[in-house]
């Protein structure tokens, strides 16, 4: 028994073109939707869906509450395709294959990708349904020597040694400031590192208390590998996180950090979620 080898070219090159044989879309803005934007997907026009086990060569999604298919269609006339439910680590999948759909966006033609997740915060000026624009990540499993581009480095996709500051385009960033004025939603929306972790435990007191050290404000479990991939890949990256809960990090309570309180928070911000990714993607369907 050895790991698994990443997919060839060719192996991505096959999913890509059963989605590009099955709708006449040709999108160049790719969604990655996680908790509480999942509801966007919903809202295509002339959508063609696509159940993940239905797409040669895809892993098959495991999570509650992540339905688990591609949805490609039109959002205020701009040919968008979201993944609605993606893959973790924690579900026991390698980090390549959780990003993999990234590259099967970039061989369909996506340039641009928008990606979104629940977390925790770690900043004390958090509260719970804030909006936190990702500025930059720390990836733990590349401290730990695991990477998504683990392995031969194919060059179509993107070099062997990719830079990884200017990870968040300053411009998608600025872009979406405005919006979120425009929106009044100003006083809710922060900017901030994101880490990853494996999970599926929620943190030890402990370990929050590091985090804060070395300068992270929010606290999740996705989203580094597909953002890793997307850059090596040359695509723009957009990225948020939806505060649902704070990190607790006191000794002597009997709160704890739970999926209810997850979802609950998503569903009341998904509207804000969903007005603020669709504005964006029309900004960015211009550019
Ligand atoms: Cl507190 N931690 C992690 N790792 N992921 C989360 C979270 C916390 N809250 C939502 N997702």
């Amino acid at each position: 028994i050895g790991e698994e080898i990443p997919y060839p070219y060719e192996v991505i090159q096959e999913s890509a073109e059963y989605l590009l044989s099955g709708t006449r879309h040709r999108p160049k803005i790719g969604v990655i939707c996680g908790s509480g934007l999942g509801g966007l997907a919903d809202q295509l026009d002339e959508r063609d869906v696509f159940p993940y086990e239905s797409i040669p060569n895809f892993p098959v999604s495991t999570v509650v509450g992540h339905a688990g298919r591609m949805v490609i269609g039109l959002l205020s006339g701009v040919p968008v395709m979201c993944m609605q439910g993606r893959f973790h680590a924690y579900e026991g999948y390698p980090l390549w294959k959780c990003a993999m759909p990234v590259r099967v966006m970039k061989l369909m033609g996506v340039e641009q990708i928008i990606v979104t997740n629940a977390a925790g915060g770690l900043n004390p000026g958090f509260k719970v349904g804030d909006i936190m624009i990702i500025k930059d990540h720390i990836n733990m499993q590349g401290f730990a020597g695991d990477s998504p581009l683990r392995g031969r480095n194919d060059e179509r996709f993107g070099p062997r040694f990719p830079a990884m500051n200017n990870a968040y385009d300053k411009n998608l960033r600025d872009m979406a400031k405005k919006i979120v004025a425009d929106m009044n939603l100003s006083d809710v929306v922060q900017e901030g590192v994101y880490v990853m972790l494996g999970g599926p435990t929620y943190e030890t007191v402990a370990e929050l208390k590091l985090l804060r050290v070395v300068g992270v404000d929010a606290v999740g479990m996705s989203t580094v590998p597909e953002v890793v991939v997307a850059r090596h890949c040359g695509m723009k990256v957009f990225a948020f996180s939806l505060i649902t809960n704070q990190c607790i990090m006191q000794y002597d309570t009997d709160a704890t950090a739970n999926h209810e309180e997850v979802i609950e928070v998503a569903d009341k911000r998904k509207k804000d979620l969903q007005e603020l990714a669709c504005r964006l993607i029309v900004k960015m369907a211009v550019v």
